[in-house]
């Protein structure tokens, strides 16, 4: 179910989706996933790796400000990022997302300790989708949901990822039939 967004938010959501092979963002049937998993779980606290213009970061947005709640979102790339920052201004959720500029694994390997998400969406360097696991995964709370994109179409370069999540006793894995292949997985412990 997805409600109906106010006519600015729709309208920049549906120009953004004619640039979507440019700016990689996630296909919209993924998008609408997200959003209601975040919604129906009642998530306030999340994290996204790779902002890129920010398309994404709108339907996180949305669905965390619907909560009360609020999403960091790590970009380097600071042409990307600022237009990000003027479309979550457009689309009213900039007082519920922080940007994050830099090294995604430098700013994970210096978040604050005590700091908790109950939500992740991991969608920037597959190669390092490994790494950003290992980093994330301390400061994801029981019962929450970590994902990542791209997990079929980009099988080789997450493989390490894959094995990692499976392995893992706290989580139950699961790859889910969305466009790219969304891994999505339940922290249980
Ligand atoms: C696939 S795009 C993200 C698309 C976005 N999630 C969406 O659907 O709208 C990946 C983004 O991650 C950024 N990125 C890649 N490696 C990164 C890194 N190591 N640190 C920070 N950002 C990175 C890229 O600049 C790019 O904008």
């Amino acid at each position: 179910m997805i409600e109906n967004f106010d006519a600015v938010t729709q309208n920049v959501l549906l120009n953004l989706e004619k640039t979507q092979k440019t700016f990689w963002n996630i296909a919209r049937p993924t998008a609408e996933f997200l959003y209601n998993t975040i919604v129906n779980e009642g998530f306030v606290s999340g994290i996204e790796v790779g902002t890129s213009n920010g398309y994404s970061g709108i339907w996180l947005g949305k669905a965390f400000k619907k909560n009360g709640g609020n999403l960091r979102t790590i970009e380097f790339y600071e042409k990307r990022y600022s237009v990000a920052r003027e479309n979550f201004e457009q689309c009213g959720v900039s007082d519920v997302i922080t940007i994050c500029p830099g090294k995604a694994l430098t700013i994970l390997e210096y978040l604050p300790e005590d700091l908790m998400f109950d939500f992740a969406f991991v969608d920037a360097n597959k190669s390092e989708s490994v790494d950003y696991f290992r980093l994330i995964n301390p400061h994801l709370k029981t019962g929450g949901i970590y994902t990542c994109d791209n997990v079929l179409s980009h099988k080789e370069k997450v493989k390490t990822y894959i094995d990692a999540i499976n392995s893992n006793p706290d989580y139950i894995h699961t790859v889910l039939d969305l466009p790219a292949g969304l891994s999505y997985a339940r922290k249980i412990r």
